[in-house]
């Protein structure tokens, strides 16, 4: 037996025991004529003691024990005489009697423990030693709860969960796909999912009307903190059913997440917003809501007073920070900065503070009656004390998505964006599609599968682009944690779509002819939802990016550092694969 209890285990009722525990050395230090370890496993730490007054042998080998070395003791549980009450064994120590050397480590390239030294490449070129930390772990260790708590909810609701291949067509969901060359097939090439998205639908047609799966996805896109190259959805699938009953039975999941990892009941109904809403009043089809701040548009208030800047500008619009007319000049010369970013690209900043006498003092005074700049207030509903920030340009699309990076970044300033606070919300209503500057085309705003609004449909013909589909996001904190729509499952409005998509009939039915086959077969109504499960985690385990609740995740570069990949492979492979690799310039 290696082991009696865990290191995380033994409480002041086991004191008086002999107990027999495995583990990790994190530390050693040596006191008198004692010498005292950490030991760790993943439930723990226990402090070990050995007491050269007792055992001058054992205590000899204990002094040999370095860093990460694996051992077994066995030894009594005593009271601690100074407790650690930061330490869930913190009352307890044990005198150890016996001491068995399991493995020994080579020292380690970084401190394990929670705050380590080892830098981030280091850590994840040895992920498996960082993975020790407490940190990391419990990350995972929530992430499992996670997964077992959607497929007990899911499975309480009657999905079956079904396993869906990896080697597959392409699949398009706007990012480019990760393709696998086929030895039995030269020249040709399975890709991998970007999602089940079609196999899915056709499990629908198959008549597994309520399907989901936990499930890699895997995206050749540009990569961010809550973008992975792969990545888990939580994917599921029902038929007959209309958008209500997916937004009532995944806003109940949701619920259901939420009660039982972070205790917070919420009762009422998550709020919705069009995605026009969402784009006009906070620049993104994902606002963070945790706080205000929400769009006002000045051109009918600024326009017309001899300030070229404004008088020439498509959008003018601006944010009210609560309390924030305390900015100094350095403060907001600093946010005039950050918006003139090229990331952001706003030619720069207007300001005004509401002064406590209700007056308004604005960086553009000279152009600016007092009446004017009291109108402005007012259309904010500014008070004293508020400060009002002010962006404009030739683009209304573009100059809003520079506002929210401005009203997100003054939030962070403020620290309205706590982590432990929560606001979630539908965007509905996405348009069908959205044009593309690099394909010269529209494109589908959630995927080519997606259904037009009924009432909608006839504009296919004249106004494509301002057709709304049958599609919905889940957004929390900023972040899409999912997204959905309901599908179409008529071959004739399938193959339309694939039309106004630029897509040939050869090519569409090259591409998607088993689908669009496979509507001939009595396809139901259906729909579905896939929430990001790694972008769930880190928002409920509060982490900055998807990257520190994934075991093994890729770098920026989309390298996985530890196994060093991807990497060459060698000709005898790129024979049998008939490859040939260009010279790279
Ligand atoms: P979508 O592309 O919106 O929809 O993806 C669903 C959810 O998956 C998560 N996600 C990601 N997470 C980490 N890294 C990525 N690179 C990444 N890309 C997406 C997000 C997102 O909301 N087939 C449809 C779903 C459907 O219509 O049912 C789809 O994949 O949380």
């Amino acid at each position: 037996m290696y082991r009696s209890h865990t290191c995380g285990e033994l409480r002041a009722a086991n004191i008086g025991e002999t107990v027999t525990l495995s583990g990790w050395v994190q530390k050693t230090r040596e006191l008198g004529g004692m010498t005292f370890v950490d030991l760790r496993d993943r439930y723990g730490i226990t402090q070990l003691v050995f007491d050269e007054n007792q055992n001058a042998e054992v205590c000899q080998e204990a002094k040999k024990l370095g860093r990460e070395f694996v051992i077994q003791i066995e030894g009594k549980v005593v009271e601690r005489s100074s407790k650690n009450p930061k330490m869930d064994t913190g009352d307890i120590e044990i005198i150890v009697n016996k001491l068995t050397l399991l493995n020994s480590s080579e020292v380690p390239p970084f401190t394990i423990q929670d705050d380590t030294d080892g830098g981030d490449d280091l850590r994840m070129k040895y992920r498996y030693l960082d993975l020790r930390r407490a940190a990391v772990r419990k990350n995972l260790e929530l992430r499992h709860k996670m997964a077992f708590e959607v497929r007990s909810y899911l499975d309480k609701q009657g999905f079956l969960e079904v396993e869906t291949p990896v080697l597959i067509g392409s699949t398009p969901e706007g990012a480019r796909d990760f393709v696998v060359p086929s030895r039995m097939n030269p020249g040709q090439f399975y890709a991998l999912p970007q999602s089940p998205q079609t196999l899915k639908q056709l499990l629908m047609v198959a008549g597994f009307d309520r399907y989901f799966q936990i499930v890699k996805c895997f995206r050749d896109e540009d990569l961010r903190a809550d973008r992975q190259p792969e990545f888990t959805q939580i994917d599921c699938e029902m038929s007959f059913v209309e958008q209500e009953d997916i937004i009532t039975l995944f806003e109940g999941m949701a619920k259901h997440l939420f009660k039982t990892i972070r205790n917070i009941d919420i009762q009422e109904a998550f709020p919705r917003m069009t995605w026009h809403d969402a784009m006009k009043y906070y620049g993104s089809d994902k606002p963070d809501l945790r706080f205000d701040m929400k769009f006002v548009e000045l051109m009918d208030v600024l326009k017309g007073y001899g300030f070229g800047v404004f008088d020439n500008a498509a959008y003018i619009g601006g944010i009210c920070a609560k309390g924030a007319a305390t900015y100094t000049r350095k403060q907001l010369d600093q946010l005039t900065e950050f918006v003139k970013r090229p990331q952001i690209g706003a030619k720069g900043m207007v300001y005004a503070r509401v002064e406590a006498d209700g007056t308004v003092k604005s960086s553009v005074d000279k152009f600016y009656s007092q009446d004017v700049l009291q109108k402005m207030k007012e259309a904010f509903a500014a008070e004293a004390g508020d400060l009002i920030l002010i962006l404009s340009g030739d683009d209304a699309m573009k100059t809003r998505k520079q506002l929210c990076e401005l009203r997100l970044e003054v939030a962070n300033q403020l620290g309205l964006r706590d982590k432990d606070k929560f606001a979630c919300l539908w965007v509905v209503d996405f348009p069908m599609y959205e044009w593309s500057e690099e394909e010269g085309r529209l494109m589908a705003m959630h995927h080519p599968f997606t259904s037009p609004k009924p009432e909608d449909v006839p504009l296919l013909d004249t106004d494509p682009a301002s057709v709304r589909a049958n599609a919905y996001d889940m957004v929390i904190n900023g972040v899409e944690v999912g997204g959905g729509s309901i599908r179409i499952h008529d071959s004739q409005l399938q193959a339309k779509i694939f039309k106004i998509l630029g897509f040939t009939p050869e090519k569409a039915q090259e591409q998607f002819g088993f689908l669009m086959n496979a509507f001939k077969y009595g396809a139901p109504p259906h729909g579905g939802l896939a929430y990001g499960l790694d972008r769930w985690v880190s928002l409920f385990a509060g982490l900055d990016s998807i990257r520190d609740c994934i075991a093994f995740p890729k770098n920026n570069s989309g390298r996985d550092v530890m196994l060093d990949a991807p990497s060459v492979i060698d000709q005898k492979q790129l024979d049998e694969l008939f490859l040939d690799i260009k010279p790279i310039e």
